[in-house]
């Protein structure tokens, strides 16, 4: 089977689907590749993703992957969120065929513009270098 279990329920049955209304940060991001587009919404409590939503014009894996990827940050400090990869999320996922690799860089990437919105909205300083920008980011370019 080319999907796993997982990826084929979180596909069929996504987690965290919506908008949130009075978001602390969001973050847009497009994949280059395919023309798909992922929207992540955060409430943030005291440096705490208290809520997540996500909305994802994409193909399925990566509506699978948006969908892991909220359920992996919720309830965690913005700074672990930060740290969540895209191998963890397919890793989360049971895998993801090569091809479909790039699709869950979406996800990543849409977490980590959602906290620099936070960051930047609340004048939190961070380290610039954590937030590459698109132009120079290999996840278009896989
Ligand atoms: Fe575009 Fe998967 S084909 S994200």
């Amino acid at each position: 089977m080319l999907y796993s279990e997982k990826v084929m329920d979180h596909f069929q049955h996504p987690r965290n689907v919506g908008i949130l209304e009075n978001a602390d940060g969001v973050g847009e991001v497009g994949n280059a590749k395919c023309g798909d587009i992922m929207k992540i919404y955060l409430k943030i409590d005291n440096g705490i993703i208290t809520d997540v939503k996500f909305n994802t014009f994409g193909c399925g894996s990566a509506i699978a992957t948006s969908s892991m990827a909220t359920e992996l940050i919720k309830g965690r400090h913005v700074s672990e969120a930060l740290e969540l990869t895209n191998k963890a999320v397919v890793e989360a996922l049971d895998g993801l065929p090569a091809h479909k690799l790039h699709c869950s860089v979406l996800a990543e990437e849409a977490v980590k513009a959602a906290i620099k919105d936070y960051y930047d909205k609340n004048g939190i300083e961070y380290d610039h270098s954590m937030f590459p920008d698109c132009e120079n980011c290999e996840g278009c370019q896989m």
